[in-house]
């Protein structure tokens, strides 16, 4: 990933810059990241930044401004991961070391499996996908990809040393 940019925690407070983020990405974009036709990011961004349980990252760029976000959005044992790079930032590592960071997320937060939602032909994220060290299995429902894998193999893919300081971590990141 560019050294212009630095990935952190989100929350509620930063829902001005992540609108602003959202209003400067394609609709063809936005699209593949909610599989509809989204209205103004306002109405439901302030819901996914202060869901329960949920952890929010973004990449900045030196302006401090925000380039792209990462979630995981936990359901009992399970967590849903999500990817938003916005276009100009798209095919520069962004999205990789996003789902990076999201992947120690899902370690220190103890779930169980951690699953996305692609569009077939979803290109990029497929490339993503095929280059991260995890077992994956996916399920096609015909409309969408249900990508999915255990967090012990999400952890497997994480170097040894990295692994045991975020098991000491848990639940306390973000
Ligand atoms: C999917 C997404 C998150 C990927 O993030 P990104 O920063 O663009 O991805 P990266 O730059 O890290 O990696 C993209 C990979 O796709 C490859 N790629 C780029 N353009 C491509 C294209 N047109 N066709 C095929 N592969 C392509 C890149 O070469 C790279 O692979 P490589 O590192 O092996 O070369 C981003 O494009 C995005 O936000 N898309 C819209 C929302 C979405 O689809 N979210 C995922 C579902 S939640």
């Amino acid at each position: 990933m560019s050294r212009e940019l630095r990935i952190s925690p989100i929350g509620p407070g930063d829902l001005a810059p992540t609108v602003a983020m959202h209003n400067r990405c394609s609709a063809q974009t936005l699209w593949s990241r909610y599989h509809r036709a989204m209205g103004a990011p306002q109405t439901y961004l302030p819901t996914l930044l202060a869901s329960a349980g949920s952890v929010h990252l973004a990449a900045r760029d030196t302006d401090g401004r925000i380039v792209a976000v990462g979630h995981l959005m936990p359901d009992r044992s399970a967590v849903e991961a999500a990817l938003l790079v916005e276009d100009r930032w798209q095919g520069r590592g962004v999205g990789t070391c996003l789902l990076r960071r999201l992947g120690h997320h899902v370690l220190a937060g103890g779930w169980e499996t951690v699953h996305g939602l692609l569009i077939p032909g979803e290109t990029r994220m497929t490339a993503i996908l095929r280059r991260m060290p995890v077992t994956l299995q996916c399920v096609d429902d015909g409309g969408a990809i249900t990508t999915w894998a255990h967090a012990s193999d999400v952890a497997a893919g994480i170097p040894a040393r990295e692994r045991l300081r975020l098991r000491r971590r848990r639940g306390t990141l973000c």
